[in-house]
């Protein structure tokens, strides 16, 4: 009944970003929305444990990652919305995959590198973490995988994996394709040769989703710009205010161009006066939501155990086939 199942997972980082917001959480409502396509989304807590986290932190970053992949428009009646936990065949068939690969296969990819740079010893999570990434979207045989550009090798390998299992048990996985969007990253506010993140430490580089007006204000005053007051559109060579009407342009569907036309009378203390005003009436509706839900406890849990329900459905019938073949 689908011709297109799309899997996407997302790390419980707490209340997203609008790097988040644009480069993920706005495509899979998009993709919802398509006649045919069915959308299973993941908020992929054992890839959190990759690295270092507060249980009590991480419990609350989970809560906030629903309610606000809720809140931006994923209907849990429509797509799967689950926690990756709940469902223990991602860890089993990531071991079977893991005992199907090599280190020189996992070596060269860049991720663990980066993640790794500044720790003594490399966690083998965090090594092997492509493998589980393999699983999740392999156990409910995606066809479609949306990624940022820096996850296209990991999804590289998993087809890689499907592939070699495949060819040894006999078929049960096809191979996902990879769907790159076509945003431009958002970069921080602070510094526009990063990009925005919630691993940077000032939290001026980054609008949250539940930041407040005031807040949102604030904090695109004190983004920074160059010594140039009218508004263009050069991202090699303005980086900075080009990242602006970049934010400007997803909220409004507007054209680069077309921004730069309506503000040729504004400089650049006023164009940022503009862009928070965007902001903020888009984000408004969004942040009401994520607090209304944050509070309705009840609602919250239901909506984690029955996507545990649904994702475990799938995810068993597909391990259980894997079982028969691989002798167990
Ligand atoms: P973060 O760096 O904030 O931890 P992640 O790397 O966990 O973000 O990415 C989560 C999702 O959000 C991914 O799909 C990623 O492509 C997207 N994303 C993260 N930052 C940005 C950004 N600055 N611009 C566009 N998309 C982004
Ligand atoms: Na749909």
């Amino acid at each position: 009944k689908y011709n297109k199942r799309v899997f996407s997972g997302i790390q419980p980082t707490g209340v997203p970003h609008l790097g988040n917001y644009f480069g993920a959480i706005k495509p899979w409502v998009d993709l919802q929305k398509e006649d045919g396509t069915e959308v299973i989304l993941c908020v992929v807590d054992l890839h959190a444990l990759t690295l270092p986290q507060d249980p009590t932190k991480l419990r609350e970053n989970i809560r906030d990652m629903f309610a606000s992949i809720l809140a931006c428009g994923i209907d849990p009646k429509k797509s799967i919305l689950f926690q990756q936990s709940s469902v223990s065949q991602h860890a089993e068939l990531g071991w079977i995959l893991g005992c199907m690969t090599t280190l020189p296969k996992l070596e060269h990819l860049p991720q663990w590198k980066q993640k790794s740079e500044t720790m003594k010893e490399v966690p083998l999570g965090l090594f092997t973490y492509p493998v589980l990434q393999a699983a999740d979207i392999l156990l409910y045989k995606a066809t479609h995988v949306p990624v940022g550009d820096d996850q296209v090798k990991h999804v590289e390998l998993c087809r890689h994996l499907a592939n070699l299992f495949n060819k040894k048990y006999g078929f049960v996985f096809p191979k996902p394709k990879v769907i790159t969007g076509d945003l431009k990253r958002l970069k921080s506010l602070r510094n526009p040769a990063k990009k925005m993140s919630k691993s940077d430490t000032d939290a001026n580089s980054r609008i949250e989703l539940t930041d407040s007006d005031d807040v949102i204000r604030q904090k695109l005053k004190k983004a920074v710009s160059d010594f140039t007051s009218y508004i263009s559109y050069e991202p090699e060579s303005r980086p900075a205010i080009s990242n602006l009407v970049n934010i400007h342009a997803a909220f409004t569907d507007l054209l680069p161009e077309e921004i730069v036309e309506e503000s040729l009378a504004l400089d650049t203390l006023a164009y940022k006066e503009r862009v928070a005003d965007v902001v903020i009436a888009n984000l408004a509706p969004i942040r009401k939501e994520i607090v209304r839900l944050r509070g309705d406890t009840s609602y919250l849990d239901e909506v984690i155990r029955s996507g545990a329900d649904r994702a475990a459905g799938i995810a068993t019938d597909t391990y259980d086939k894997v079982k028969q073949l691989v002798g167990f």
